[in-house]
């Protein structure tokens, strides 16, 4: 597993994720069986949903009687507990999607089942008899509610992920703010027709993990996800293995070529704020001041932060680049000989150079939000 956490640096519930693909659950489809007949070519997988109290299951009975397949346990935790083991051997890090009307029932289930697996919150389900139930889609319009959830589930040490649709709740940015905020590890977002830029609002709203979903069936809808602030994508109804297996063969290709699997691009090419790894000295005018002000990170602030990430680093170098460190130059496709004569006189190849750059994002990205006294960085 070193050689994907060396490739793709993702770690989920302390487990190395061997590449940035997940199953998306589908209530009465997604198990544990579903999953390893694929699980060569996937990171993460959401097995259920699952109805875990008495409201939700009710919802899933009229949901399975108008016809729609649903996962129906008569002892539920046996049938997770069922589910967990016939995972064991698996290096696939696993997720269990849940629907359920109160934060009592979602900690009773990682009580049961422990910290070995991620709890996901189904605030995504849109059918009715779950939404009366007060479950699924409910929560996006009672975001209290939601965040009570995730608070009650950290209580239990446990890794918690999201699962969200996209231009439902008032505000998504403020949502996932408030999410991150109340402890949830990961957002997963069904972006529906929104596409990258909302993936890119909500990139720039908080640093926790962030997982695109929605009709992400080829490789360019990938990328473009990745460059806008995925960490990894999700695939439910096209989670094929020939489908996962092409998409895996690329994304590693191209890992192994460009160094930085989901690299953002430049600011003021549309970057996410990860990009401010290759943004210049504050010199000129150019979308990098109005993101430093709406950051309220002042020019000297940002120049320290970068000045002193790279320092003892291969970054340090650069004489002979605009601002004399590579810490201010662009992102490898932007093509510069200045740069690239540095790189190579200090023996450093281009998929490395995005490495570096990869980590002086995370530094930057850490002192945005957790760094900063007041973080209202958002
Ligand atoms: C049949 C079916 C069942 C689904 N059940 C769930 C579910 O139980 N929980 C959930 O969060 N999402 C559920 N979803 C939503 C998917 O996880 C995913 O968000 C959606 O299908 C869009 O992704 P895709 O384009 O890759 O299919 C379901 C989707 C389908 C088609
Ligand atoms: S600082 Fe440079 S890279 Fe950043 S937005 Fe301005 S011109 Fe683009
Ligand atoms: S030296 Fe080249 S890569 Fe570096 S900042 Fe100047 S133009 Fe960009």
């Amino acid at each position: 597993m070193m050689e994907h956490f060396e490739r793709f640096g993702l770690l989920i519930n302390n487990q190395v994720v061997r590449t940035p693909i997940a199953i998306a659950s589908m209530a009465g489809y997604v198990d544990a069986d579903y999953v390893r007949a694929r699980e060569k070519h996937i990171g993460l997988a959401f097995i259920g949903g699952y109805s875990i109290d008495d409201p939700a299951m009710k919802a899933s009975v009229l949901m399975a009687a108008g016809g729609r397949q649903e996962f129906i346990h008569e002892d539920m935790i046996a049938g997770l507990r069922n589910q967990v083991s016939c995972m064991a051997g698996s290096d696939v890090v696993l997720g269990i999607n849940m629907r359920g009307s109160s934060p009592a029932a979602f900690a009773s289930v990682a009580e049961e089942l422990g910290d070995g697996v991620v709890y996901e919150i189904d605030a995504h389900c849109r059918q009715l008899p779950m939404i009366e139930a007060g479950s699924g889609e409910y929560y996006l319009k009672n975001p209290v509610k939601l965040t009570d959830i995730v608070k009650t589930l950290k209580k239990s040490g446990v890794t918690v992920s999201v699962k969200i649709r996209a231009g439902v709740a008032a505000d998504d940015r403020a949502l996932a703010k408030a999410l991150w905020k109340a402890g949830a590890d990961i957002l997963h977002v069904d972006l529906m027709d929104f596409g990258y830029l909302k993936l890119k609002q909500i990139r720039n709203s908080c640093p926790v993990l962030l997982i695109a979903n929605n009709s992400l069936n080829t490789f360019d809808r990938v990328k473009d996800m990745f460059a806008h602030g995925a960490d990894l994508v999700s695939l439910a109804r096209k989670s094929d293995e020939r489908t996962l297996s092409g998409l895996d063969a690329a994304i590693t290709r191209y890992t192994d070529e460009q160094g930085w699997y989901n690299a953002p691009k430049q600011l003021c090419r549309g970057g996410d704020v990860r990009a401010l790894t290759f943004c210049c000295m504050p010199v000129k005018s150019c979308p990098l001041i109005p993101t430093l002000d709406s950051l309220d990170i002042k020019r000297d602030e940002y120049i320290r932060l970068k000045e002193e990430s790279v320092r003892g680093t291969p970054l340090e170098a650069g004489k002979n680049t605009c601002f004399g460190s590579l810490a201010w130059c662009c992102k490898n496709s932007s093509p510069c000989m200045f740069r690239n004569v540095t790189l190579q006189q200090a023996g450093i190849s281009s998929k490395e150079y995005m490495r570096l750059k990869r980590q002086l994002s995370e530094k930057i990205i850490h002192h945005i939000y957790y760094d900063r006294k007041g973080d209202d960085a958002c």
